[in-house]
């Protein structure tokens, strides 16, 4: 489902011009056309000439409230919807006790459909609700559970890649697929589901989801590859995330040169996987993945809550991968893309500490990897990540409280953002990233479609 109604947003926009510079224009207009496409953008409001004899005179008109602006959908490049009623819940475990602890005994509840509904309901409409316009989901093994997952995201208008988890060993018995025909049967059947309810994959995407190479037998590796290979449908899977992992694959894959070659020999290294965490990559499996041109999906709090460790985002950018942010709920402890924006903040400065300031990733690089660099991972970098004119308007209208001089009551507000009057952009755009949560996100729309809105917003 599009726009349906033309229609004109005006206020100030901001985007991401490159990785380090903010494109802000305080006096925007945009057009949407009824696709749900921007067909025009006016960058200065006193010589708005909106196109004439095109219908735009009965266009609706949405401006911007309270001192705030239009920015891109945010992008979660990695994130377990399956594993919502968790986020928060991870005490002092590490990757692969907190999997058998709190993890899979989650995951295999969704073969309850009921309880699936319930919570992939929660987390669609929750992401929405910070901004989120693009997730990459891991679902679970369970088929039913799975297309429901689809189908919520498609009523919801979530642009979304929707992952069947395969897994068929170092898992419970009652948690793992079969065999590898079960596998690549039920991997089909998710597949096949959105091809009938999104046959262009406009909305909804399915993707090949291998949960890790230790959970996954060389014959389901080597049956994924040819399925992705098959049906071209993109591939997600973690990587290098923490040391006894490592060791573990090395184990399991004694013949393999590294954890990225296992992937590599697979036919599973392709420009259309994402790869999460890498935080334990050589400088020769990076240039691999470069070579590759498969994609990397930073979970900065994910990372810190399972004292992973600290991915080199500075250098995996400086080796020219493309990067973009993952919440990884429950890894991670919140759906919020622009919490990862702060926690990456954090992160690239706990880094400098050791290996110098230039790891410091700045707001402006923080924002990008939040919108382009994830539109580049998830491959539609064309079409979402910032505005351009025939680009989707996949956006969120972010709002800010002013401390006026007729009142400073604190429920004045419109969202923690304080602003004093007369800040710079780069003040308040530091102030949202820094002290902003889903309470300023007052709209948000995928393909031009309202899909979430709080407060006074009114379409
Ligand atoms: N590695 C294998 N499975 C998972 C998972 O569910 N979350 C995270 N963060 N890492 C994993
Ligand atoms: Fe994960």
């Amino acid at each position: 489902m599009a726009a349906l109604h033309k229609t004109i947003y005006i206020g100030p926009f901001v985007h991401c011009a490159t990785l380090t510079e903010l494109d802000v224009c305080p006096n925007g207009t945009i057009g949407v056309s009824e696709d749900g496409k921007i067909a025009f953008i006016l960058r200065d409001r006193q010589e708005r000439q909106v196109p004439q004899g095109q219908g735009w005179e009965e266009a609706r008109i949405v401006r911007i409230q309270d001192h705030g602006f239009f920015f891109p959908g945010f992008i979660d490049t990695h994130i377990h919807a399956s594993q919502y009623p968790n986020a928060g819940v991870f005490g002092s475990s590490t990757l692969l006790d907190w999997l058998n602890t709190y993890t899979f005994p989650l995951e295999s509840s969704f073969k309850h459909l009921d309880k699936a509904a319930r919570v992939y309901n929660r987390v669609v409409a929750r992401t929405l609700s910070h901004g989120t316009t693009t997730a990459c989901y891991y679902a679970t093994i369970h088929v039913p559970a799975t297309n429901l997952l689809a189908d919520i995201c498609q009523s919801r208008g979530q642009r979304a890649f929707v992952g069947r988890v395969c897994m068929d060993r170092m898992s419970p018995e009652h948690y793992q697929d079969e065999s590898t025909e079960t596998a690549i049967r039920d991997s089909q059947a998710c597949i096949d589901h959105v091809k009938q309810i999104d046959p262009h994959f406009d909305l909804i995407t399915p993707i090949i989801t291998p949960r890790f190479a230790p959970s996954c037998t060389p014959e389901s590796l080597t049956a994924l590859g040819h399925l992705h290979q098959r049906t071209g449908v993109p591939i997600q899977t973690h990587i290098a995330e923490n040391k006894p992992e490592c060791a573990l694959v090395q184990e399991l894959f004694p013949e393999s040169k590294s954890y990225t070659d296992v992937y590599d020999s697979f036919g599973l290294l392709t420009p259309k996987t994402i790869l999460a965490h890498c935080i334990y990559l050589s400088e020769e499996e990076q240039h691999l993945i470069r070579t590759r041109d498969s994609k990397v999906s930073h979970c900065p709090a994910s990372n810190t809550a399972l004292s992973s460790g600290t991915a080199k985002v500075r250098q995996l950018l400086d080796n020219g991968l493309t990067v973009g942010l993952g919440t990884d709920v429950s890894g991670g402890y919140t759906p919020s893309i622009l919490a990862q924006a702060r926690e990456a903040l954090f992160v690239s400065r706990h880094v400098a500490m050791t290996e110098g300031s230039q790891a410091k990733l700045s707001v402006e690089e923080a924002l990008y990897l939040a919108t382009r660099g994830g539109a580049q991972v998830v491959g539609l970098a064309d079409r979402i990540g910032g505005f351009e004119v025939g680009m989707d308007w996949d956006a969120q209208m972010v709002t800010l409280s002013e401390v006026s001089e007729k009142s400073d009551e604190l429920d004045q507000g419109v969202g923690p953002v304080e602003i004093f009057g007369g800040e710079e952009w780069g003040v308040k755009i530091a102030k949202w990233v820094y002290t902003g949560d889903d309470r300023n996100t007052a709209a948000v729309w995928v393909k031009g479609r309202l899909v979430h809105s709080r407060g006074m917003f009114k379409a």
